[in-house]
């Protein structure tokens, strides 16, 4: 009977998908429950659109310096033209600048670089946010080194990021007088993340290369992308919580999120009637584009959360429960291992 549905992705009961998007009310809002961020630094991948670009309007609300890690140098300066325009309450332009750093995570030279040229601009960090994301690309679609784009990029990217970024981080968590929990790391992840693989993560499958299949029946492959996003989230709620482990006595508290359901660019490539059927059915359920950045800056400014490494928050603003299967430490250590074997001649 098990072999019928071998395959299939583990789905976690419907009620945890609910529970996590009530109330609907947020109790924490960044614009005025963010603490000052003045001279810090942070790095938001994908900073130009969506999540990523109002994570950024916040902290520079805050007066961060932010590193807009973008692909499109020309997408990126109209975001940070618009950012730089932005007013608060009183009249004023924020008090935070925004810089681009030029950073494709589909390849992992662009993703070295970009670290190369951050640390030649700054002796300092103290936030990252792993945001950057895209959903269901064309199956084969591949990264410049030859990986699933959105393994690739979701998981594989951000690891070699992350990794490079290493000595940058424990460096400002060791001056006197940090306080503990100052330097935090998110992982963007998804509710989409419960449709991980049964096994969680298969060395000799890392991509979850083949398209589901119950009884002989084959899902189209354009549809099996939909399972492969949730296999990428569901793999960087892992590497938070491995980095967690090995990383978080270097004072590095390292947390993922599901940021709730908004219309942004992330839907571009619903295409076709079976996608178009389903972009339609999650209308109602999709928040303002605004709170997406709620769930992340919670995460990593919230002074409660400053030893809360390995978690995972949901909608709104609370600490929340990813999949049973994310909590294995032996799929967290498979998952790592891979990435370190696969980021060589990278980090
Ligand atoms: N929106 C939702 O409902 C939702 C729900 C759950 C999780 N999420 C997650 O939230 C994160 C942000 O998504 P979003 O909704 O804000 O979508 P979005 O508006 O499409 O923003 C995604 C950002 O990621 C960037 N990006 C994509 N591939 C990249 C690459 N190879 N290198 C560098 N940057 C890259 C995009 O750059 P370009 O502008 O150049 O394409 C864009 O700036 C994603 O990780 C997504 O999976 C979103």
């Amino acid at each position: 009977m098990a072999a019928l549905f071998q395959g299939m992705p583990s789905m976690q009961p419907l009620h945890t998908l609910l529970w996590e998007n009530l109330p609907m009310t947020t109790p924490w809002e960044p614009k005025r429950d963010m603490p000052d961020q003045t001279g810090r630094v942070a790095i938001v991948t994908g900073g130009n659109s969506g999540v990523g670009y109002y994570t950024t309007l916040e902290l520079m609300r805050k007066g961060a310096r932010v590193y807009m890690a973008s692909r499109d140098p020309e997408r990126a300066a109209k975001a940070i033209a618009q950012l730089r325009d932005v007013k608060d309450d009183d009249g004023n332009l924020l008090k935070g600048e925004v810089k681009l750093l030029r950073c494709d995570l589909s390849d992992l030279e662009s993703v070295r670089s970009a670290v190369d040229e951050f640390t030649q601009q700054e002796s300092q960090l103290h936030l990252v946010f792993a945001n950057a994301g895209i959903m269901f690309p064309p199956y084969d679609q591949k990264t410049a080194q030859g990986y699933e784009m959105q393994f690739g990029t979701h998981v594989l990217g951000h690891h070699v990021l992350i990794r490079n970024l290493l000595p940058v981080l424990r460096k400002t968590a060791a001056i006197p007088g940090q306080p503990k929990g100052a330097i935090r790391v998110c992982l963007t992840s998804s509710a989409g993340h419960n449709m991980h693989q049964r096994k969680g993560f298969d060395k000799h499958d890392p991509e979850w290369a083949k398209p589901l299949g119950v009884i002989g029946i084959r899902l189209p492959e354009q549809y099996h992308q939909i399972f492969r996003y949730g296999h990428s989230k569901f793999c960087n709620i892992l590497q938070s919580k491995k980095y967690d482990r090995e990383f978080g006595n270097d004072g590095i508290v390292f947390t993922s999120v599901n940021p709730g359901n908004m219309k942004t660019g992330l839907q571009r490539h619903m295409h076709g009637l079976g996608m178009t059927a389903l972009f339609l059915s999650i209308q109602p359920i999709l928040y303002p584009i605004q709170k997406g950045c709620i769930n992340q800056l919670y995460a990593t400014t919230a002074p409660e959360n400053a030893n809360l490494g390995g978690a995972y928050f949901g909608p709104w603003a609370k600490l929340s429960r990813p999949a049973f299967k994310a909590h294995d430490e032996g799929a967290q250590d498979n998952l790592y291992e891979w990435l370190e074997d696969h980021s060589k001649g990278f980090v």
